[in-house]
């Protein structure tokens, strides 16, 4: 028993170690920061702490007084950076991160005003990131503080919903972020590397997959055999329809775009070339396609629409690569193993170290 976890945390520790993640933090009284200590413990990631350039201030002074003052003057010009307090120059270069996770205190059921202003100073930056964001309260509950967070950060991809750390149950933080985290839909290194072809009417494109348990599963489904779906155009920005077979979905308001692959209730697959905004649960983006392009190979407007979903491109005019031939390495759950990541594996039946 002892070796399986072993060989599992090895694999586990090689797959976590492609992971690109930034932990952004403030704590006035150390809360944040034990949530923090308890989440580098369960995943790899560098820790960045905010600090507020006077660091004289008694936030909790006279009823918070202070504390009260800054939201207010955050909340009467958000978009004016003087509102925002002042924070110490942070040596970090977010270029450097695929997921971010920001980790704050609640301030009167609003996001501490410390790290509102690391979010609205670094708000470009983070725009092309994966974000999870954790929220530590007394008891407040945290719904302003996600809107603050939206607010603040209106074009990165959320992994999934807020985490609420409250004084009740900060105790159980470690047992509270691993369930956290198996929800949440972080970017590993490799998860632009997972391609997947798409045939309709005799036309092949690639698309790349994200990496989520919902992808995972179509992957291993597509090892067995292609798959060919019946999808029809809707809404004048989509074609959609059954799969026939259920994925595990980590559904999320995501605005859609062309290009994108998504999940829709589980067990229906969307490609888009326009936008939209639902529930979806994300699967990944065709390649290099204009939006023009994409109407015309997607057949916008059509029903009935044929399309075949595959790993190995035998079905359209593209030629198969050799090494798309080769045997393939599987983890030990059965999934497709990730090139280059380090670990046990499987490979042609047999159990393999690399
Ligand atoms: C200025 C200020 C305002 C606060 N307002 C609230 C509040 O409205 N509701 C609440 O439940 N907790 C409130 N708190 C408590 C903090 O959210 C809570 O203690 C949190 O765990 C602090 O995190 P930290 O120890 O990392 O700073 C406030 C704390 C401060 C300093």
């Amino acid at each position: 028993m002892k070796r399986v976890f072993t060989l599992m945390a090895a694999v586990l520790m090689s797959v976590a170690a492609q992971a690109k993640t930034l932990v952004v933090y403030y704590s006035y009284t150390g809360n944040c920061q034990e949530i923090v200590t308890a989440l580098t413990n369960q995943m790899e990631a560098d820790v960045v702490r905010i600090e507020p350039a006077d660091k004289t201030q008694k936030y909790e002074a006279n009823n918070y007084a202070i504390g009260t003052q800054l939201l207010n003057a955050i909340k009467a010009n958000p978009n004016d950076a003087a509102s925002y307090p002042a924070i110490d120059p942070v040596s970090v270069n977010l270029a450097d991160y695929e997921n971010v996770v920001i980790v704050t205190p609640l301030w009167w059921s609003q996001m501490a005003a410390i790290m509102q202003t690391f979010l609205f100073n670094n708000s470009a930056q983070l725009a092309d990131k994966t974000v999870g964001l954790i929220v530590s309260s007394y008891s407040s509950g945290i719904s302003q503080v996600v809107a603050d967070a939206k607010r603040l950060l209106p074009d990165v991809t959320w992994a999934g919903d807020a985490l609420w750390i409250n004084n009740s149950n900060h105790s159980r933080r470690s047992s509270l972020i691993a369930d956290w985290l198996a929800t949440q839909n972080f970017n590993s290194s490799n998860n632009m590397n997972q391609k997947m072809y798409i045939t309709i009417g005799g036309r092949t494109e690639t698309a790349t997959l994200v990496d989520n348990a919902a992808t995972q599963a179509l992957v291993a489904r597509l090892q067995e055999a292609p798959v060919t779906v019946t999808l029809n155009a809707s809404g004048g920005f989509e074609i959609w329809g059954a799969l026939g077979f259920s994925l595990p979905t980590s559904n999320q308001q995501i605005t859609a775009q062309p290009g994108d692959i998504v999940l829709y209730n589980g067990s229906n697959i969307c490609i888009f070339y326009g936008s939209n905004s639902w529930s979806y649960t994300r699967l990944g983006k065709i390649d290099g396609l204009s939006q023009s392009e994409l109407r015309t190979f997607l057949k916008a407007g059509e029903s009935n629409i044929s399309v075949t979903l595959s790993l190995d491109n035998t079905t359209g005019i593209r030629k198969a690569k050799a090494d798309e031939r080769k045997s393939k390495t599987y983890t030990l759950q059965g999934t497709l193993a990730r090139a280059g990541t380090k670990g046990v594996f499987i490979k042609d039946g047999k159990k393999i170290i690399r």
